[in-house]
């Protein structure tokens, strides 16, 4: 929330490094779309919008992807929680695309800050949860 009570803000990824290469690229990577499409709509620039709603589509696909698949290697035992988690989201951003295409630009606020929320929790309170599976994981990798 800034000064004026409006939520509008970029998120830093910075604060979520894990220490896991791969993962803290893809965060990177995925918070600087988020970012993209948070400026979108504050300049109400609906076609662009659109394209960046697409584009953090597919990459957040890409991502839970490497993150589902490194939770299965490294036997984490929380992971039907966490896909299930991942798959409320494809969901979600499914059926604010099939809004958006009918509404205006409040969905497209509304979609962002569904999505800040839903990144900001998902990375500190989900992924966080697998980081010492996956590093000890990696570890033993590297050591065999
Ligand atoms: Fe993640
Ligand atoms: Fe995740």
């Amino acid at each position: 929330m800034n000064q004026n009570g409006k939520n509008n803000e970029d998120i830093n990824y910075r604060p979520f490094v894990f220490g896991i290469e791969k993962i803290d690229a893809e965060h990177q990577r995925l918070i600087g779309i988020f970012n993209c499409l948070n400026e979108k709509a504050a300049k109400n620039e609906s076609a662009d919008f659109k394209q960046i709603v697409e584009e953090l589509e597919e990459y957040s696909c890409y991502h839970f992807n490497t993150e589902e698949t490194l939770m299965e290697k490294a036997n984490f035992d929380e992971i039907e929680e966490h896909i299930y988690q991942h798959q409320i989201f494809r969901q979600k951003i499914n059926d604010f695309k099939t809004s958006i295409l009918f509404g205006g630009s409040t969905l497209e606020t509304d979609m962002v800050n569904f999505l800040r929320k839903w990144l900001l929790k998902h990375i500190a309170e989900v992924d966080a949860k697998y980081v010492p599976s996956i590093k000890k994981y990696l570890n033993q990798e590297k050591t065999n």
